[in-house]
């Protein structure tokens, strides 16, 4: 595992975007498995800005997008893939046979799930996962409770996420929704989590140093090599006095 101890969100954002670059500079046609939630937004824009002055071409790629909210169509105010789609996919101009997605309001949702599954493999694996962090330890939507093994699936969503959740919207959240899974995090051939503000400083302190655990699914990350963990001083505040660890940018 990388620590990487940025001075605010700003250089969080710049941090994980210049792994993206480097992962684009190797494989053109990289599978890149994403996330929503307010803490990768500044990377998109910055990933928008560098595709559009052509320092980068997202043309090839192929887009996993995550989670999103179960029987919500895409159209949804609430729909996570259409946060997506207009905080990256629509200014990037990635087009839709580029796009891999949980279709919230597939007749189906378990086949649904199992789909987004093989297509993972299909495409031979993610190049890279870029996750927040849920202040309960939850990753995509995979809550405590989850297990490592778990795959693509649709989950009950927890009363903290659902509160938490409530203030992207300003409106209550669907019950449940679909998640990556766990286990298909955990293969990806690298895995950026990043973490921004006080707000997630005991979070981030509990999945780097508590106990492995169904109960805290973030701490699960720690079991792969390939993470980087990009946190800013704010959320890494805790481990401030470890010096051995700190990498500022
Ligand atoms: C949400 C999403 C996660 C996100 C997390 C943190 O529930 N399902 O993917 O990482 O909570 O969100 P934020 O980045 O807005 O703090």
């Amino acid at each position: 595992m990388e620590l990487i101890i940025t001075e605010n969100y700003e250089e969080m954002s710049a941090a994980a975007a210049e792994i993206v670059v480097s992962l684009l500079k190797q494989k053109p046609a990289a599978t890149l498995a994403l996330t929503t939630g307010n803490t990768p937004l500044r990377l998109y824009e910055k990933l928008i800005e560098l595709q559009q002055s052509e320092q980068i071409s997202l043309r090839e790629t192929t887009i996993f997008s995550t989670e999103e909210y179960l029987g919500i169509s895409e159209d949804a105010y609430f729909s996570l893939y259409n946060w997506l789609k207009r905080s990256l996919l629509q200014p990037c101009d990635i087009k839709p046979d580029q796009i891999i997605r949980l279709k919230g309001d597939a007749l189906h949702p378990d086949k649904e799930c199992e789909y987004f599954s093989q297509q993972i493999e299909q495409y031979g694996g993610l190049d890279i996962i870029i996750e927040g962090l849920g202040t309960n330890g939850h990753i995509g939507f995979n809550e405590p409770g989850t297990k490592q093994n778990s795959r693509t699936r649709v989950v009950t969503l927890s009363e903290e996420t659902k509160e938490y959740n409530f203030q992207y919207w300003n409106h209550e959240v669907p019950d449940r929704a679909m998640t990556i899974g766990m286990s298909e995090i955990l293969a990806a051939k690298k895995i950026v989590l990043l973490a921004s503000g006080t707000k997630k400083a005991e979070a981030l302190y509990k999945a780097l140093k508590g106990p492995v655990t169904s109960e805290f699914p973030a701490s699960f990350l720690r079991l792969a090599e390939q993470l980087t963990v990009i946190a800013d001083k704010d959320a890494a505040q805790l481990f401030m006095q470890e010096e051995s660890v700190w990498q500022s940018t």
